[in-house]
């Protein structure tokens, strides 16, 4: 079975990257790769890592017309992602737009939704003129990334119960902010431990600080990836 485990690869530059990485197997978790890493060491690191068997969550978040966003849909498939993500804030019309422009591919990459970024207060959401709060504009968002045609979405673990609810099976919820027992939560405020998010209805789970800065990452790996599998 293959794991449930994305491990968030947030490096400053490819080597510290790939020096962690040669320790893993792509049997153990898959690899995200946000911005930092993929400003600094571009797309030739996601290359890499496919070559080397991992599935990769390119999370760049797209947000820009349909047009655009579409044209960089294609260009992220192009390098053999296993899934991407574009801002549900940018309408159906994008959504629909980036849903279309993967149609094309043999085995396109799973695109996934993010709503509300969980930085944001129902205060600022005010401010930018949402007159919801953030529970039910995430809740609206995920409705219309479904209805786009879009395979599911990035949530906190604490929406993960309602999104599932509200979705139905059929909707892939992959949750950041997951800390195991006995592990310092950083700078993450509301967090879930893995097997919480799985029995909240996760499909995946998004872990980084807990594994890469821990001395013995391989052990955090193990133990995370036993807890999934009895949760599951
Ligand atoms: O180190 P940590 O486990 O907190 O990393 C979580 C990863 O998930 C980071 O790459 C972070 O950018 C991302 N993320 C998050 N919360 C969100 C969305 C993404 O922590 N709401």
């Amino acid at each position: 079975m293959s794991s449930k485990l994305i491990i968030a690869l947030d490096f400053p530059e490819a080597n510290k990257a790939m020096q962690f990485v040669n320790q893993l197997s792509p049997a153990e978790c898959k690899l995200k790769i946000g911005f930092e890493l993929f400003i600094s060491a571009g797309p030739e690191i996601v290359k890499q890592l496919t070559e080397k068997g991992f599935d990769i969550f390119l999370d760049l978040k797209f947000h820009d017309i349909p047009n655009t966003v579409a044209s960089v849909c294609k260009a992220a498939a192009k390098l053999d992602v296993w899934m991407m993500n574009v801002h549900a804030s940018g309408g159906s019309k994008m959504m629909s737009a980036a849903v279309e422009a993967l149609n094309g591919f043999e085995q396109p990459p799973k695109l996934i939704a993010v709503s509300v970024l969980t930085s944001m207060t129902d205060d600022q959401l005010q401010q930018l003129g949402v007159n919801a709060i953030a529970e039910n504009q995430v809740a609206r968002l995920a409705k219309l990334a479904k209805q786009s045609g879009l395979d599911g979405m990035v949530c906190s673990a604490k929406e993960a119960t309602l999104l599932r609810e509200l979705m139905g099976e059929n909707f892939l919820l992959v949750t950041p902010g997951i800390r195991p027992l006995g592990v310092e939560k950083g700078d993450q405020a509301r967090v879930m431990t893995p097997s919480e998010a799985i029995k909240a209805g996760a499909d995946y789970i998004v872990v980084g600080r807990p594994i890469t800065r821990s001395s013995q990452p391989l052990q955090v790996i193990a133990e995370i990836n036993a807890e999934l599998i009895g949760a599951s």
